[in-house]
C-alpha cells in the first residue's frame, strides 16, 4: 500500500511538471493537485487500515507467544503453525508485524511495575458500542453480495433502500441516476445498492429486479448490491425510547442510522468521494462532474493553514446528495454507532459538525459561521425527491407533509381546449405526458427545465384566443412550477405595420409576441388582444436553469368563438388522483 501510494503520487507530481505550463490556467493547475491531494487522503486511510489489521494481528500473536509456555490449551491455531506463518509473509510485512509486535510487548517505553506485566490498554471499538455484534461471528458478514471489484473510483454512490409497501421508486431512480452519467462519469463511479432487510426473500426479490433491469452495469461494475446479516441488527424492540418518540419511530430511526454506518463502512475502501443518496429520488445531467469539480475546487481554495470542507451539500433535503471524503466515513460511522438509538441520522449529522467547530463560550452566529466553513453549499439543489411515502409507515416526507391526505385534487380537467399539437423538449416523467394534459386526463411533470426549453402548442388550424390560462405546481408538487417563463405566440397572418399590438406586446428574435408570463405563485393567465387575430402557434418558453421539475396542473386554451367556458363542465369537478 505504501508502494500505491507513492506509485499515485510520483505520477501526479510528473503530470504537473510536465504539463504544467500547457495547462491554460492556475486553477486548474490547483485543482489537479487537490485531486491528488485527495487520492492522497483516501490512500493513506487505506494504509492506515492495513496498519490496523497487522497491530490487531500482532496482539493476537503476541498473546500466543506468550501463551506457548503456559498451559493454555484450547487456543487455536497452536503455537507450532505461528513462525511458519511468519515465514509466509511478505519481508515488509514481517518488519512491519516484529515492529508491531515488538512495541505492544514492551508496552512502549514504559517502566513496568509491580508483579503484573504491562498489557496493552484496550481503546473502544465497534462491539462496544453494538455488543450484539459479538453473538454471532458472521454479523459483519453480508448476507447478500454482488459486486464485480470495483474500486478506486473518484465518487462512490450509496443508495440505501427496503421494502416498500407502497410505491418503489428504487429502479426509477438508478435509472435515472445512470441515465444522466455519460461513460466516462460511469467509469469513475460506483453505486452501492444497500438493501436493509433481514428477510433473504426480500433480499433476493429486490436485488433480481436490480440485477434483470441493469443487467449491463451489473456486469460492467457500475453497480455492488449487499444486504446485512440478520444478526448485524440488534434486536429492535429492545431499543430505549428516546425523544418521547412512539418505539416505530425509535426503530425506524436507529435503523437507518446502523444502515448509513454499514453502507458507508462498505464504502469507506472503494473510493476517494462518498455521496450518500437515497432510494427515491432524481439528478440532474452530468451530476458527477458537477459534484466532483465542485469538490476539488473546494479543495484547492482552501489555505493549507485553514480547515478543510467536511460535508459538501448538494441537496437541502435530509441527508441526501451530501459528500464525504472517504477518509474521513470512519468518523461518521462511528458517530451513528455511538448514537444510533439516540437521534435521527441527519441530526447527529449536524451534531458532529457542531463538535468539531461550535463553542459553548461563543454564541450561536458564531457557531453558524463555524459550521458554514464545514458544511458547504452547493448554489443549487443536484438531487430531487419523488417519493412521497417514505420507509416509515405513515409517515409522509417533511416537505409533502403539508396537503398529504386532504382531498385537494393533483389537476383540474379542460377538455374543450382547440385541436393541437402539442410538444416540449422537457422530458416527461412516466406517463404524465403534455398530450394527455392538454386533454385534461391528467397533468403534465417534467424533468428540470433548462434556459431555452419550450412547451408548444401547434394549432392545427389558425385559432382565435380569447383568454389563456396555465397553472404550474400542484398540491403534491407545489414547488414544481415554471419559474422564469414567458407565454408566446405566433399570429397566422402578419400584423399590419400600424397594428397597435405592436406598442403593446413585446416580440422575441424569431417574431413571437410575448403576451404573459408565470407569476410568483406559478400561474400565468391573461386575455389576449383581438386584434392578434387567428394565432398559428402558442408556447411557453423557459429562460432560466430549474432546481425543480415543472408540472402543468391546469391548462386552459379560450377560444374567441365558443362557449367552452360554458361547456366545461370538468373544470368544476376536478378529479382525483391517489396521493401514492
Ligand atoms: C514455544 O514453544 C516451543 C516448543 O514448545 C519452544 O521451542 C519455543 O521456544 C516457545 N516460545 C516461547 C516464546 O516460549
Ligand atoms: C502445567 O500444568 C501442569 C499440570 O496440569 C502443572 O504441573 C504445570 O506446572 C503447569 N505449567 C505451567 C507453566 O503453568
Ligand atoms: C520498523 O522499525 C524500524 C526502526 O524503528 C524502522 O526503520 C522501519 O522502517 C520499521 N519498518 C516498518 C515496515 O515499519
Ligand atoms: C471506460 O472503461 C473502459 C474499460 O476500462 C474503457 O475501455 C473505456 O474506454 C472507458 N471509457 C471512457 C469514456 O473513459
Ligand atoms: C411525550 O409525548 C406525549 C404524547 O405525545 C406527551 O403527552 C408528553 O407530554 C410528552 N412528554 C414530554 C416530556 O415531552
Ligand atoms: C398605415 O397607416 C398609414 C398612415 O397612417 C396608412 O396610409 C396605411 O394605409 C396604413 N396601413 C395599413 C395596412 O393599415
Ligand atoms: C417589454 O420588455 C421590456 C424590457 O425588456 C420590459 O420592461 C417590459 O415590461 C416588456 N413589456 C411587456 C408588455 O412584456
Ligand atoms: C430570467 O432569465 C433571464 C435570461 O436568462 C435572466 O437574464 C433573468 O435574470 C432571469 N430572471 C429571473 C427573475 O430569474
Ligand atoms: C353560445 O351560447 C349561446 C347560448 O347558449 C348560443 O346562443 C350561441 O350560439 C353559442 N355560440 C357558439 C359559438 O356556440
Amino acid at each position: 500500500m505504501l508502494i500505491a501510494t507513492v506509485l499515485i503520487l510520483v505520477p501526479c507530481i510528473v503530470v504537473l511538471m510536465v504539463l504544467g505550463p500547457e495547462l491554460s490556467t492556475e486553477q486548474s493547475l490547483t485543482q489537479r493537485l487537490a485531486e491528488c491531494h485527495m487520492r492522497l487522503q483516501y490512500l493513506e486511510s487505506m494504509y492506515r487500515a492495513r496498519q490496523e489489521d497487522v497491530s490487531l494481528l500482532s496482539q493476537y500473536l503476541g498473546q500466543l507467544q506468550t501463551n506457548n509456555g503456559s498451559n493454555v490449551t484450547n487456543v487455536s491455531p497452536p503455537p507450532q503453525p505461528v513462525s511458519n506463518l511468519l515465514d509466509a509473509l511478505s519481508p515488509e510485512a514481517r518488519q512491519l508485524l516484529r515492529n508491531a509486535s515488538h512495541a505492544s510487548r514492551s508496552g512502549g517505553s514504559g517502566l513496568t511495575r509491580g508483579y503484573v506485566p504491562a498489557q496493552n490498554i484496550r481503546l473502544p471499538n465497534a462491539y462496544h458500542f453494538l455488543p450484539h455484534l459479538l453473538d454471532d461471528a458472521g454479523s459483519l458478514r453480508p448476507a447478500y453480495f454482488q459486486s464485480k471489484g470495483r474500486s478506486d473510483v473518484s465518487i462512490v454512490l450509496g443508495v440505501p433502500t427496503v421494502r416498500r409497501e407502497k410505491q418503489s421508486y428504487l429502479l426509477a431512480t438508478l435509472h435515472n441516476l445512470i441515465e444522466n452519467m455519460n461513460d466516462e462519469e460511469q467509469n469513475e463511479t460506483l453505486i452501492i445498492v444497500y438493501i436493509g432487510e433481514t428477510e433473504l426473500d426480500a433480499v433476493q426479490l429486490i436485488a433480481k429486479q436490480i440485477e434483470t433491469s441493469f443487467e449491463a452495469h451489473v456486469e460492467s461494475g457500475l453497480i455492488d448490491i449487499i444486504a446485512p446479516a440478520p444478526s448485524y441488527y440488534p434486536n429492535f424492540d429492545r431499543l430505549r425510547i428516546t425523544l418521547n418518540d412512539s418505539l416505530e419511530r425509535v426503530k425506524w430511526r436507529s435503523k437507518q442510522n446502523l444502515d448509513f454506518a454499514y453502507l458507508m463502512a462498505y464504502a469507506h475502501s472503494k473510493g476517494t468521494f462518498y455521496v450518500q443518496l437515497e432510494d427515491d429520488i432524481l439528478t440532474k445531467r452530468q451530476f458527477i462532474t458537477t459534484m466532483k469539480k465542485f469538490a476539488l475546487i473546494k479543495s484547492a481554495l482552501t489555505k493549507p493553514d485553514q480547515p478543510d470542507w467536511f460535508v459538501l451539500d448538494f441537496c437541502q433535503l435530509g441527508f441526501i446528495g451530501k459528500m464525504f471524503k472517504s477518509a474521513e466515513l470512519p468518523y461518521l460511522i462511528t458517530y451513528f454507532q455511538m448514537f444510533y438509538n439516540d437521534k435521527p441520522v441527519d441530526w447527529l449529522l449536524t451534531y458532529f459538525i457542531e463538535s468539531k467547530v461550535c463553542r459553548t463560550d461563543k454564541d450561536q452566529k458564531h457557531c453558524n459561521l463555524e459550521k458554514a466553513r464545514y458544511w458547504q453549499h452547493f448554489r443549487k439543489s443536484l438531487f430531487q425527491h419523488i417519493g412521497t411515502s417514505s420507509s416509515l409507515k405513515g409517515k409522509v416526507q417533511k416537505l409533502k407533509d403539508k396537503q398529504f391526505g386532504s382531498k385537494v385534487p393533483s389537476y383540474y380537467a379542460h377538455t374543450h381546449n382547440p385541436p393541437a399539437l402539442v410538444k416540449s423538449n422537457i422530458a416527461p416523467y412516466k406517463n404524465y405526458l403534455l398530450k394527455r394534459a392538454y386533454r385534461g386526463e391528467t397533468y403534465f411533470w417534467g424533468l428540470l427545465p433548462q434556459p431555452g426549453d419550450l412547451v408548444q402548442f401547434i394549432f392545427e388550424q389558425p385559432t382565435l384566443l380569447r383568454r389563456y390560462l396555465f397553472r404550474s405546481g400542484n398540491s403534491e408538487h407545489p414547488s414544481d412550477r415554471f419559474y422564469n417563463t414567458t407565454v408566446e405566440l405566433l399570429p397566422a397572418d402578419s400584423l399590419s405595420e400600424n397594428s397597435s399590438v405592436w406598442s403593446t406586446y413585446n416580440t422575441t428574435t424569431d417574431g413571437y409576441l410575448v403576451v404573459g408570463s408565470f407569476d410568483a405563485l406559478g400561474v400565468a393567465e391573461g386575455l389576449l388582444d383581438p386584434k392578434i387575430g387567428p394565432i398559428k402557434e402558442l408556447r411557453l418558453h423557459v429562460h432560466s436553469d430549474s432546481e425543480n421539475w415543472a408540472l402543468l396542473s391546469e391548462i386552459e386554451l379560450q377560444q374567441m368563438d365558443s362557449n367552452a367556458s360554458t361547456l366545461d363542465a370538468n373544470a368544476a369537478k376536478p378529479r382525483y388522483i391517489a396521493a401514492s
